[in-house]
Parts: C-alpha cells; sequence; structure tokens
C-alpha cells in the first residue's frame, strides 16, 4: 500500500531507529508499503522512517540506472567494508526538487537480514553504493543535506524553510 512520504522538518526523520528483532508478516507488510511508496514517487530508496515507522528497514532500486543491481530490501543492515572515494549528485523522496553534490564511499559492502529472515551480503559501486550509504544514514537519523557544502545548502534556504513546514504539520497532526 502506498503511504504519505514525510517531508524534511519532521522530527521523525531525525530519530535513530530500533533493530528488527523478527522478520514477521508486519515486516514483510512494511517492505511492500516501501516499495509502493517509492514506486509512486519515482524513486530509487527509501527507508522507513520517511513512512513514520522507527524501525531499521529500507529498500533500494537502481536498476534503472545499473540494471546489474536488482531491487533490494534491507533490514537491520550495516556497513562492514568500504573503499574509495565518489562525489556526486544526491536527492532524497523527503526533499522534492532538490539535490546536491555529496562525497561517499565509491564501493561499500553491506550485511542485512533479508524478507525471509537470512542473513545476506551486498556490495557494490557507484550509484548503488550511494544508495545504500544514503539509506542506512536515514536509519541513523541522518539526512543528505548534512553532508552537502554549506554554500550549497545556504543557495537551498528558501525551498527548506517551505519544506520544514510541511515535515512540522505533519509533526503535529499525528502528535
Ligand atoms: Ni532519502
Amino acid at each position: 500500500m502506498k503511504r504519505e512520504i514525510i517531508m524534511f522538518g519532521s522530527q521523525v526523520l531525525r530519530k535513530p531507529c530500533l533493530p528488527v528483532k523478527e522478520v514477521d508478516d508486519d515486516i514483510r507488510a512494511l517492505v511492500g508499503d516501501l516499495f509502493d511508496s517509492m514506486r509512486a514517487a519515482e524513486g530509487v530508496g527509501l527507508a522507513a522512517p520517511q513512512i513514520g515507522v522507527l524501525k531499521r528497514v529500507c529498500i533500494i532500486d537502481v536498476s534503472h540506472q545499473q540494471p546489474e543491481y536488482p531491487p533490494v530490501a534491507l533490514i537491520n543492515p550495516v556497513l562492514t567494508d568500504y573503499k574509495g572515494e565518489q562525489v556526486g549528485e544526491e536527492g532524497c523522496l523527503s526533499f522534492p526538487d532538490l539535490y546536491g553534490d555529496v562525497k561517499r564511499h565509491a564501493w561499500v559492502e553491506v550485511e542485512a537480514t533479508d524478507i525471509n529472515g537470512q542473513s545476506f551480503k551486498t556490495a557494490g559501486e557507484g550509484f548503488y553504493a550511494r544508495a545504500l550509504q544514503h539509506e542506512i544514514n536515514h536509519l541513523d537519523g541522518k539526512l543528505f543535506i548534512d553532508l552537502i557544502s554549506p554554500l550549497k545548502r545556504q543557495l537551498m534556504r528558501g525551498a527548506l524553510k517551505r519544506l520544514k513546514k510541511e515535515g512540522e504539520a505533519w509533526d503535529h497532526e499525528n502528535a
């Protein structure tokens, strides 16, 4: 089911998420909702806090950009290795139409649990590596905006202010 994506400004996006203890039907439904919501918004990744669930679950689908990496759901993902450096443009569904250059590891390896409760590893480079780092950051309340240059953030100031009102309104309605 498609869920509302929460905008920058909501406190939900700043809270650390709790580990998933057991992969049950609720978690599988959450993963389904993440895919439905991400696809409706034409995104390449989404994390549970972005739909208001403070659990360590995220999904990535960069298959349009890099067909070698199929869509993936990551439960309790942990960065286990990394190499090199890349700088590239990044956006986020909680920041519609805002983009900025972010420095990331060029290659990463991540260990996670899948929707059947099995542990697995995934590794990759380029945009996929960037998406993995971006989504794992979400689970710790970290946003890409924290990593862009102060000058760029200054240029986005007006847009961020408007977005922040939307996020704060969501908190108010869902308090
Ligand atoms: Ni994001």
